[in-house]
């Protein structure tokens, strides 16, 4: 019996090369050994966005394409969106019950938007529950298991704080008739596993202006940019700002443009940067042909895209028949915790 995954993705905006290379082919690989949810958190998107709506939709199913055509499988795993099964809100419900405030408040990744974002307004109550949420999505499908980015580590602290406190407030009756039996085949007294993080690798990839890769700093290139835009994004690239002129000799290891061949072309990098330090290379041809791989990866991904957009109907179906398997799941779990409640 495979373990189980459960991850997800706020649907903010378009995805980008950063998604792809930290994210998306992380769970591409993971679709194999476990047994994968992969969910749109829309909700956990409200939390922050709730006063200017319009994009959501649009962005859910513009990432759900994405996460198709990069290979993510209906076939393999659940493909599903947080609230159209409402059994996260319930399982949020339980959980709030039992989560100190003061776990909330101290949150690290809490304290830093309450500082950073000064654009919206996020000392609200349910902002505060993010992670009580986060929580849910991954103990209503005791997934063992949860791919994330390292800023994500303290929510799966809490799921586990979480998950513990449950455990040992509500234990399961001993006998067996009544233990939970993991998708392992092991019989527990706890109704919930606690989860371990795999941590994806931290994408070392920047935007094109050698910044954090971000929607705000409109340095990304998109999954779904045309191709063209891909190669104008490329040329637009920030080099080593130590080298002004063709015969001035390059520093690989200071050069944006480099990271990106450590990332998309490793095989061409070692040669590029012999060349570029003896300036045999110039920046615009490094970037021309870093386009062109760029191209080459996109390319493909882009065809199936264009194919998906014109079968809208598949897309839904793939989420209908998602929806069904996690309800399945969820309303299972949900069931055994109100039994627990005595409910
Ligand atoms: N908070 C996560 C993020 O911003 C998204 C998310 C919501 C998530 N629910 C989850 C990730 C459950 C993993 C598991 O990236
Ligand atoms: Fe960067 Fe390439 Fe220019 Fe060297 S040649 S500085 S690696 S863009």
């Amino acid at each position: 019996m495979k373990e189980r995954i459960l991850s997800g993705m706020r649907p903010t905006g378009k995805l980008h090369l950063g998604h792809l290379v930290g994210t998306l082919d992380n769970w591409v690989k993971l679709q194999d050994d476990y047994e994968c949810f992969f969910m749109v958190a829309d909700w956990h998107a409200l939390m922050s966005e709730y006063a200017d709506t319009h994009s959501i939709k649009e962005n859910i199913l513009d990432n759900v394409i994405d996460w198709l055509s990069c290979g993510i499988s209906p076939k393999k795993s659940t493909i599903f969106i947080q609230s159209q099964v409402k059994e996260h809100l319930e399982l949020y419900m339980f959980f709030s019950l039992i989560t100190p405030l003061g776990l909330l408040e101290r949150c690290p990744t809490y304290k830093e938007q309450l500082r950073e974002v000064t654009n919206r307004v996020l000392s609200t109550y349910a902002f505060l529950g993010y992670p009580v949420l986060q929580a849910a999505d991954i103990l209503l499908y005791k997934s063992q298991v949860v791919p994330v980015g390292e800023d994500q580590l303290p929510h799966l602290e809490l799921t586990r704080e979480i998950a513990r406190k449950f455990n040992r407030l509500y234990p399961v009756r001993k006998d067996t008739s009544r233990n939970t039996k993991f998708s392992n085949g092991v019989y527990k007294k706890e109704i919930f596993p606690e989860p371990e993080a795999i941590l994806t690798k931290a994408s070392r990839l920047l935007g094109t202006d050698g910044r954090k890769m971000s929607k705000s700093y409109n340095n990304y290139i998109a999954l779904s940019d045309t191709l063209e835009v891909v190669r104008k994004k490329t040329q637009s690239m920030f080099t080593d700002p130590l080298r002004i002129k063709f015969a001035d000799p390059g520093h690989p290891e200071q050069c944006n443009v480099h990271s990106y061949y450590a990332i998309f072309a490793p095989d061409r990098k070692t040669e590029l940067d012999g060349l570029c330090r003896k300036a045999q290379i110039g920046c615009t041809d490094c970037k021309k042909e870093l386009g062109q791989i760029l191209v080459k990866i996109l390319e493909p991904i882009q065809e199936k895209r264009d194919d998906l957009v014109k079968n809208k109907k598949h897309i839904f179906e793939i989420l209908e028949q998602g929806k069904k398997e996690a309800s399945k799941v969820a309303s299972e779990t949900i069931e055994e915790v109100k039994s627990l409640l005595k409910l």
